[in-house]
């Protein structure tokens, strides 16, 4: 293994919990990975120490919140490549409102009836059902890429596809299939048609690295849980002269620079896009994440999940033949760390049942991407996820599981 697991799992101290009397397997990072200590303490110092509300008080703590909760700003920017930290990283509640924030500021402002945007049948739904909303809404037009038997993005039609489309907005790493999208292949497209594109990075962002800048996209969204952060917190970033064109989403305290009886002045990037009391103590722990994160390298992290991936590729194809179908591409470069299961008779619920009695943690279900569930042809997979802090231990309990539920209900 290319990462020292037995050291790193030391720094997370939920995978201590056992279940059932069992050692505690989680293999649930796509829906929300586990933070390490690190980012506990520091949202537990910063309350013990600090909490005051930002960009309002002037006595000392206001300060410092107010302080630290802008600095948050420059780790996640450069994190993700960002030109301009303090301008382009808005600080939402998660993936679903960074793209509702999209949709419903740039999308109103920028499109009308007939209006295309393109996405694909790989979608989570938060990047799916909102520009169907500005569908009924305003009459915009959504058009599909479509997902290859292999689960890849079929590209052939793209060309046609993005013929006068507004914008692309696409996944980078599908939570169902694992599969990596060529980005900056589909950036170049977008612009070479006059269309701007918005990257999912729910999936990405914390096992894949990012760039905002060489990958030439527009916008990006994540949402801080998944990257061992805490809940509560997202991410969206924009290009400075496109957040500064766009009308604010959310009105109230905060973002505004004048309100008169008669209308309000909107304040500048990001100011504009956060109405309300923010996530202070969430900025914290997100920005104490990404740190941890950079100190054992992305690059690392992405080289150790592409190991595990395809060792338990393997040894699932090995112990188990065509009874387990994983959906999704072969293991190597465009394959992420996400293995969506079919048992052959048995419903996802079942199987996550049976690896719940063994300590394993899994997602049974639709994984909020019905347009896909429905090309695969199954109402439900039972999805096992990695995160960096997962070993090929790991793995053997979950053959383990599987093994009793194939036997269970042979
Ligand atoms: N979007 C998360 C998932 O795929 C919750 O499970």
């Amino acid at each position: 293994m290319s990462l020292d697991v037995a050291t790193l799992r030391k720094d997370f101290p939920l995978l201590d919990r056992k279940v059932h009397d069992r050692r505690m397997v989680y293999l649930d990072s796509a829906a929300s990975s586990i933070p390490p200590q690190c980012v506990i303490d520091a949202m537990s110092t910063y309350y013990e120490t600090t909490h005051a509300n930002v960009h309002r008080g002037v006595y000392a703590t206001a300060e410092e919140a107010t302080r630290l909760y802008e600095h948050s700003r420059k780790v996640v920017g450069g994190f993700l490549g960002a030109p301009h930290p303090d301008e382009e990283i808005v600080f939402t509640k998660n993936t679903t409102e960074s793209i509702n924030l999209l949709a419903h500021s740039w999308g109103r402002k920028n499109l009308t009836a007939g209006d295309a945007v393109v996405v694909s049948i790989m979608e989570h739904h938060a990047n799916i059902v909102p520009w169907q909303m500005l569908a009924e809404e305003i009459g915009i037009e959504l058009r599909f890429l479509q997902v290859s038997d292999e689960g890849y993005l079929v590209l052939d039609d793209l060309d046609q596809l993005l013929e006068g489309a507004k914008l692309l907005s696409i996944t980078a790493m599908s939570n169902v299939l694992g599969t990596i999208n060529p980005i900056k292949e589909l950036a170049q497209a977008a612009h070479a048609h006059g269309a701007l594109i918005h990257v999912d990075g729910a999936q990405s962002v914390p096992h894949l690295p990012t760039d905002v800048a060489t990958s030439d996209i527009d916008f990006l969204s994540f949402s801080g849980h998944k990257v061992l952060g805490p809940t509560g917190i997202g991410v969206f970033w924009g290009r400075r002269d496109l957040l500064e064109a766009m009308p604010p989403f959310l009105g109230g305290g905060g973002m505004i620079l004048d309100v008169r009886t008669d209308g309000f002045l909107a304040a500048n990037p990001p100011q504009r896009f956060e109405a309300g009391t923010p996530p202070i103590a969430e900025a914290v722990g997100l920005s104490e994440a990404i740190r941890y994160i950079q100190g054992i390298g992305i690059d690392e992290i992405r080289t150790h999940e592409r190991e595990l991936t395809s060792t338990a590729l393997k040894a699932i194809d090995d112990q188990f033949g065509s009874r387990v179908i994983v959906h999704g591409p072969p293991a190597g470069d465009l394959r992420g760390g996400v293995l969506s299961l079919t048992l052959e008779g048995v419903h996802a619920h079942d199987v996550a049942q049976i690896l719940d009695s063994v300590g394993v943690c899994v997602r049974p279900g639709h994984h909020c991407a019905k347009p896909l569930m429905r090309f695969l042809g199954v109402p439900a997979t039972a999805r096992a996820s990695f995160g960096l802090y997962n070993d090929t231990d790991d793995i053997e309990v979950l053959l383990e599981g599987l093994e009793a539920t194939a036997k269970l209900f042979a």
